[in-house]
This record gives structure tokens, sequence and C-alpha cells, in this order.
């Protein structure tokens, strides 16, 4: 009898390019499959296969790695623990918390530290809500955790887990201790506080809801003019300075989101340690605590590598995934994803593949896509209602939106809300361009605003008119000068400077006008509105409108997003603007 023997090689590093290694000898390895890399046993992730041969990315620094060290594959693809602790935490690209991370290594991230996303020692106080003999499936709530001072964390039966229930427990538990055991065909399966995702997978849902809910964020221009509706996906791309970090800071403070979602791709090495140091100080308007409580922070400082940094965004995009099956409407930003495709770029340089335009891989367009696509409304398999929202900033060089991360992502989001440099240049904030911003929800979203008020969309109509009479009227006026043009033109420009200064400007730092609630939105436009057309008639009277510009009430309509009370107050505006109108006519 022969034997055949097989020399089995050890998987191990023949090639290191920055983030990017090749290893050999790798077997049984999938796409997408974690590996520990080198000596230290760095964490990578299987981007390419050939063979035997895989090419790793590597999320954490390389310097120092040699070939021939060993790579370990662990079978299992980048997953991320899901469970109470994610709120009021904050986590590196691949859900390190970086509290933890600190700690266990001083200031500087050891290489290779396993660290768990959740706490696993601490302990929660579970409060089922199955009891023995309830038939339990996938995805649905069996009980719940208080995680923070203003969120109920629901713990549902993971995907592909369902029974009978077969013991419950209650009370004080870790979150790996197991809280109900369901039987099966016999088998007995535990249920943990937690479970695991792999974050390239979008968590599925039973189904798609329309998008006819507005994510209102208390913005003016955002909500009557451009908004997105809740499980919608907007992009705000604009160079350096425009506001996009603001905007993104306004939305998390203010939108009528249950949970954040904050991906901050390090634009800087220092805004990013600001976010940081900011936002544990922000304040939640609507509870008067911390921010934090009902947020969950993804941060990629510069001295991150770059292979972590292209895993944020899907670490970011699951966790909201996982609270939105708990019934949650979440809203996700990402600051800036133009730092993800260059991280992208990055890799897919090392990988010497055919670049696309401007370097770009050729599949830049479909990862966007894949990205945004996660987003939506949905019926939970728990039958809740949940929604992930995704607002993308994107930072593109020299603020020319022509370029590749621009123009895909706006292929894709259906909301666009386009910085401009000269609005930021004269302090028009925020700078967001009302003529070359749109929102595709418009239509979707029309019932939901004739509720608030039944004339709100035809006011919205009006002033948007108005706008872009202006804009055209202003190429007159710079021909031939203001005063060449008819009393009804020399309206419209009043008017519009009413609508842009009085209503779209919002300062994100005053006290009452940071938030502008749909009500006094609708009261401000239709004062400003009613102005418009009693003037008009006043014209008719024979009045000049540098007559009518001059009135004092135009003072009371310029200050009306400082008043907290607009609302009870704006029909006595309405009322003065008729009786000045009328003192007007007396004089002539
Ligand atoms: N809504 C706003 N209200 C008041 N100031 C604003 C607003 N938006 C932007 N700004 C001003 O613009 C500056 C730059 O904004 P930022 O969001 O940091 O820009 P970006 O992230 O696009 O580089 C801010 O520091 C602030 O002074
Ligand atoms: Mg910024």
């Amino acid at each position: 009898m022969k034997f055949k023997y097989e020399v089995v090689k050890l998987a191990s590093i023949s090639k290191i390019s920055g983030p990017v290694v090749v290893a050999k000898n790798i077997r049984g390895a999938k796409m997408y499959d974690v590996v520990r890399v080198g000596k230290e046993k760095l964490i990578g992730e299987v981007i390419q296969l050939k063979g035997d041969k895989a090419t790793i990315q590597v999320y954490e620094d390389t310097t120092g790695l040699r070939p021939g060290e060993p790579v370990y594959p662990t079978g299992k693809p980048l997953s991320i623990q899901l469970g109470p602790g994610l709120l009021n935490n904050m986590f590196d690209g691949i859900a390190r918390p970086l509290e933890y991370i600190a700690n266990e290594s001083g200031d500087f991230i050891r290489r290779g530290i396993e660290v768990p996303t959740l706490d696993m020692k601490k302990k929660w106080d579970f409060k089922p809500t199955v009891k023995k003999g309830e038939k339990v499936k996938a995805g649905q709530i069996v009980g719940k955790v208080k995680e923070t001072g203003v969120i109920e964390h629901k713990i549902l039966a993971p995907y592909g887990v369902e029974g009978k229930v077969a013991e419950v427990n209650d009370g004080k538990m870790k979150v790996g201790d197991t809280a109900i055991i369901l039987e099966s065909n016999k088998r007995k399966i535990g249920i943990k506080l937690y479970q695991e995702w792999p974050v390239r997978s979008a968590r599925p849902y039973l189904e798609k809801m329309f998008p006819n809910i507005p994510l209102i964020t208390g913005q003016r221009i955002l909500d009557t003019f451009f908004p997105v509706a809740k499980g919608g996906t907007a992009a705000i791309p604009g160079p350096f300075g425009s506001g996009k970090t603001i905007t993104q800071h306004q939305l998390a403070k203010w939108s009528d989101a249950d949970i954040i979602v904050y991906i901050g791709c390090g634009e800087r090495g220092n805004e990013m340690t600001e976010v940081l140091e900011e936002f544990p100080r922000l304040k939640d308007p609507k509870t008067g605590k911390p921010l934090m409580e009902r947020t969950s922070l993804i941060a990629n400082t510069s001295n991150m590598p770059v292979a972590a940094r292209e895993a944020s965004v899907y670490t970011g995009i699951t966790i909201a995934e996982y609270y939105r099956d708990q019934g949650y409407d979440v809203a996700l930003m990402a600051d800036s994803t133009s730092r993800w495709a260059e991280a992208m770029r990055e890799i897919s340089s090392r990988l010497e593949e055919m670049p696309g335009e401007e370097g770009y891989p050729a599949y830049l367009a479909s990862k966007l896509a894949a990205f945004y696509e996660r987003a939506g409304r949905v019926k939970a398999l728990s039958e809740k209602e949940g929604s992930v929202s995704v607002i993308g900033a994107v930072s593109p060089p020299g603020g020319d939106f022509s370029e590749p991360v621009t123009q895909n992502t706006l292929r894709i989001t259906k909301v666009f809300w386009a910085l401009d440099s000269s609005l930021a240049y004269r302090r028009h904030f925020p700078a967001i361009n009302w003529l070359t911003s749109y929102s595709l929800y418009e239509t979707y979203l029309i019932d939901y605003f004739k509720k608030v008020a039944s004339e709100f969309p035809e006011l919205k109509r009006r002033a948007m008119e108005i706008l872009q009479k202006e804009a055209e009227l202003r190429e007159i006026v710079q021909l031939v000068g203001p005063d060449a043009l008819p009393e009804d033109e020399k309206l419209i420009l009043e008017t519009a400077k009413a609508i842009r200064e009085d209503y779209l400007q919002q300062n994100a730092f005053h006290d009452v006008d940071s938030y502008c609630g749909l009500d006094k939105q609708y009261q401000m436009l239709k004062t400003i509105l009613h102005f418009h057309e009693e003037a008009g008639k006043a014209l008719k009277r024979g009045i000049k409108v540098n007559k009518i510009a001059r009135m004092p009430v135009m003072e009371r309509i310029a200050r009306m997003k400082y008043d907290a009370n607009l609302v009870k107050n704006a029909e006595n505006i309405r009322k003065e603007i008729d009786k000045q109108l009328s003192k007007l006519s007396e004089v002539v």
C-alpha cells in the first residue's frame, strides 16, 4: 500500500503594500472573511482571492510586518456585536470602543488588540416580553432593557432563530448571558442580549414602505423646500467651510429621529477631535439629557488606518439597521463620504486595479449605491415600523461638484442640498443654494404637509417661484440698474429679499432660531406671502415699493424667526401689515 503525503504549508505573508497584504497558501478562506495577519495578529479582511492567494486589507497599521509571517484565517466575515451598550458610546471603524482601547493600550491603539464591541461585564436589567410555551419568530422582540435614560433597547431573536419558548430568565444579566431559551425540533437555542451581524450584508426586513413621512429637521430651507423622507437619502456636498458639519450637527440635534448614528470620517485630525469632544457635550433639546444617550458615534481619526475608514460606513449602517429593526427611526450622518471614497481609491491603487475616473475604482458607483440602498422605511421582522435615513456629506476638492464622488452620489440620493461657498462667504447660513438644490420626495410628502396646513404646499410653490423670478430679474438689474424695473418687479425683489434673509437664513447658534417647527415655518411663510399679496394690491393704488419697504412692520417680519411664540403672534403681524399698508394709501 502506498501513502500519499501532502505537506500542508501554512498561510503566510508574501507581499506588503501599505494597508494591503498578499498571503499565500491560504485555504478555505472566502471573500470578505476576516483573517489575522502576522505575529501580532492584526485584523484584516480578504478582498481578493486567486487560488490560494489572498489579498487582504488590514485594519491596523502594518509597519514592521514582514513577508513570511503567518496569516490565520478565522472563517468568519467581518461582524460586529449588536446589543445594549451601542448607544452613549464611541467606536472605531470596526466597532471597537474607543474608551476601552485607550484604557487597554494607552493613547495609541495597540495593534492586534481584540476588543469586543460591547461591555461584556456590565449588567443590564432584562425584562422578557414572551412567556414559556409561546412561539417566537426570527427577528421578533423577546424582551427589553433600559439602555440609556431615554432609549429602551428591544432584544430581538436573531435572524434564523425560531422556536417555542422553553425557558425565560429575567433580571440583572450580562450581554453574553442567556436570556431566553427556545426549543425547535428538540434542539435548544439560547438567545443572548446581543447578536452578531456581518456588516457588509444588509439586515433583512419584511417589506419596504413608501417614503411618505418627512424627517422633520426644524431647518426651514430643508423642511419647506427640500425635505427628506424618513428612510430617505440626502447628499450634502460643499467645499471646506461651507457648513457640512454644522448642518449634520443640526440634524443630529433637532431631527425627529429616535436614534442618531454619526460616522465621523476624519476630514482632518483636529476636526475629528472636535467631534469627539463636542458630541458628548451636546444636549438633546427634546429631553435635556446628553444627546449621546441616543447616539452611537463611529470615529476615524486621521491616525487610524485607511482600511478601517472603509469599514466604518458599514459598521455605522449595520448599527442603524439594528435599531430600525427594534422599531426606531434612525438618522445616520456620514461626514464625510469623500474620505471613505478616498480610502477605496487608496486600497484599489494598492491592488493595482485599473483605475476609473480620477483614480477612483470602477466600483465606486456600485459601492456608494449599495450603501445608500440600505436606507429605507420598513416593516421589520419584528412587525414594527422603523426607518434608516442616510445623510451623507461630500467634500469635493475645490468645491467642484463635477468630480466623481459628488456625481455618483447625486445619481443615487434623492435629495441634494447644494452648499455654496459664495453664500457662505456672504454669511448667508445655511449656505444651501435654493436654485440648484432639489428633493425628489416632494410628491410623496405633499399629503403630510397638507395636514400641517392645507395651503402649505401652495405657499411653498409660490415662495420658490418668487425666488426664481428674482434670479432672472437680477440679471436684468445688473445690466440696467434696479430703477429701470417696473414697480411689480421691484416688489418681487423686495419679497425675495424677505424670503432669503428672514426665512431661509437660520442661525444654528441662536437659542430660538436654531429650531423652527413646521407650524412656525408655515406661519412665517404665510406672513411673508401675505405681505407680498397685500403690497401688490397697494401698488395698484399707486403706492411705490420704496415706501412699502420702509414700513416699520418690515422689522417685525425680519424678527419673526427669533419669536418663540410666533405661531400665536403671526396673525397680529399680518393685521399690522394690512394697517400700515392702508395708512400708506391715506397719505397719497
Ligand atoms: N446654520 C449655520 N448657522 C450659523 N453659522 C453657520 C451655519 N452653518 C455654517 N456656519 C458657519 O460656517 C462655519 C463652517 O461650517 P462647517 O460646518 O464647519 O463647514 P464644513 O464642514 O463644510 O467645512 C461654521 O464654523 C459657522 O461659523
Ligand atoms: Mg466639516
